[in-house]
């Protein structure tokens, strides 16, 4: 099967609701998106199992949710007013505007009109907080959640009593005012960010960034992500943040049509931070951050390893990497290979005569029976193959089909999404069948 490209998986999504644009009616919102009922559940399921192995699963690592507006002094500290910015040029001609460092050549790319000079141009969205919109009020919406765990340091030694080595991890929407966003949700202005702060003692910092590299990597992997179709990159010296002493990329080949280095694109990030924003905060609120080691008493400022990756980001990824066109004996399907963990609906319950009471009724009760553990779907508005067609579009793992039989023997027939082999089980036994399945390994 040819790759798949940006505009199919985005047709997908708007077609089946995955996806929409924002404010669609008025024109929508340059680079701003929906998300519809079943991109709603992907996300809820990619969410859900970063939390899961980031936290649920260690006993290092603790959650956290700031408020997204923070007192400005934390965006000074940090460095991001200072030099959270992109090179922005400017064609004469055509007055686009573009990134310096992600175009060829001194001419616009659009009219091939001359440039202007580079000029930094600051990523950080402004708001004003309260009735007055003078300089005194300005507030940034965040451009990473990672702040919100370095300023809450202290609380959560003080309230939890953890010790270092641990980490504070945070699911939240960031804000970045990106000179060129594009490539459908790659790179918006508001994304959702998963971050986790992993405080250790200096001297261990590189063996824990080789840890959370290798952990993060097998993370998708274990979510079906195919290999070849990742790569690990560190970042070269004079590419890092103001703020890392070193950075390795997870990358994902999100554009298989372009040539050579562009078919990859960043994943997720995971940065030695060194002791950087804690020595900040420390200098700049007059607060001590330092931890002093329960054991030994030993005084010393963590340095922290930070694994960050946009939920936007990922749910692209997966959609991509399991979108698949197969042959059929009738022509050619459109299949979601979507790992059933992260499958927006885990069972579709269809009944094989529509018009049978019936065969209707006991579609619908085992849809109620199983609802409250399981996303499900009943469907009864077409033809089963009709069905069956609409289900693998969406990533839907397991069929469970009722039919006439069923009145009689009280089963029904699973069909495998991606097999598409079908077994008859008792009725009674579908749910013990997807807890079975959808278990992680
Ligand atoms: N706290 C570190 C940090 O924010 P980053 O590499 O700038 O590092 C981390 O961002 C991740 O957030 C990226 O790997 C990407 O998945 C996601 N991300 C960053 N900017 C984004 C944007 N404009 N649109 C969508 N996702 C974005």
């Amino acid at each position: 099967m040819a790759a798949p490209n940006l505009e199919t998986v985005a047709s997908l999504c708007k077609r089946r609701g995955f996806v929409f644009q924002s404010s669609e009616i008025y024109g929508g919102l340059n680079s701003c998106w929906d998300y519809g009922p079943l991109g709603f559940e992907l996300r809820r399921n990619i969410r859900d199992e970063w939390y899961r192995s980031m936290v649920r699963l260690r006993d290092d690592v603790v959650g956290l949710e700031c408020s997204i507006l923070m007192n400005p002094k934390v965006w000074e500290a940090s460095g991001h007013i200072q030099t959270f910015t992109d090179p922005l040029v400017e064609c004469k001609e055509c007055h686009h505007r573009f990134r310096e460092d992600k175009i060829e050549g001194t001419t616009c790319p659009d009219c091939g009109g001359a440039l202007t000079e580079a000029r930094n141009f600051n990523l950080m969205l402004k708001t004003f907080l309260g009735p007055v919109e003078d300089e005194g009020a300005t507030v940034y919406l965040r451009p990473e959640t990672a702040q919100g765990m370095f300023v809450n340091f202290d609380n959560i030694v003080t309230s939890t009593r953890k010790k270092v080595p641990f980490g504070i991890a945070q699911i939240g929407k960031s804000f970045r005012n990106e000179i060129t966003p594009g490539n459908f949700i790659f790179r918006t202005r508001e994304f959702e960010q998963m971050e986790m702060e992993f405080f250790c003692k200096p001297g261990t910092d590189e063996d824990w960034h080789q840890h959370w590299i290798a952990y993060r990597h097998q993370w998708y992997l274990n979510l079906g992500l195919t290999p070849e179709n990742t790569r690990l990159r560190p970042h070269a010296k004079e590419e890092l943040s103001h703020y890392s002493k070193g950075t390795t990329d997870i990358e994902y080949r999100y554009f298989p049509t372009a040539v050579g280095e562009n078919q990859w694109g960043e994943l997720e990030g995971i940065a030695n931070r060194s002791d950087y924003d804690l020595r900040q905060h420390q200098a700049h609120s007059g607060k001590s951050l330092t931890y002093t080691d329960p054991y030994t008493n030993e005084k010393y400022l963590p340095y922290v390893i930070e694994p960050a990756v946009g939920v936007d980001r990922c749910l692209l990824a997966f959609l991509f990497d399991s979108y698949h066109i197969e042959p059929t004996p009738k022509g050619e399907r459109t299949v979601l290979k979507l790992h059933p963990r992260l499958a927006p609906v885990k069972a579709a319950i269809l009944p094989l005569a529509r018009n049978k009471p019936e065969i209707v009724e006991m579609a619908k009760r085992l849809t109620a029976d199983l609802r409250g553990d399981f996303a499900v779907a009943y469907d009864d508005t077409g033809a089963i193959g009709r069905l069956y067609a609409r289900q693998d579009e969406v990533g839907t793992p397991y069929c469970v089909t009722v039919d006439h039989q069923s009145l009689e023997d009280q089963q029904v027939t699973v069909r495998d999404r991606d097999t598409t082999e079908q077994v008859r089980i008792a009725s009674s036994e579908v749910r013990q069948l997807l807890a079975d399945r959808l278990r992680p390994q």
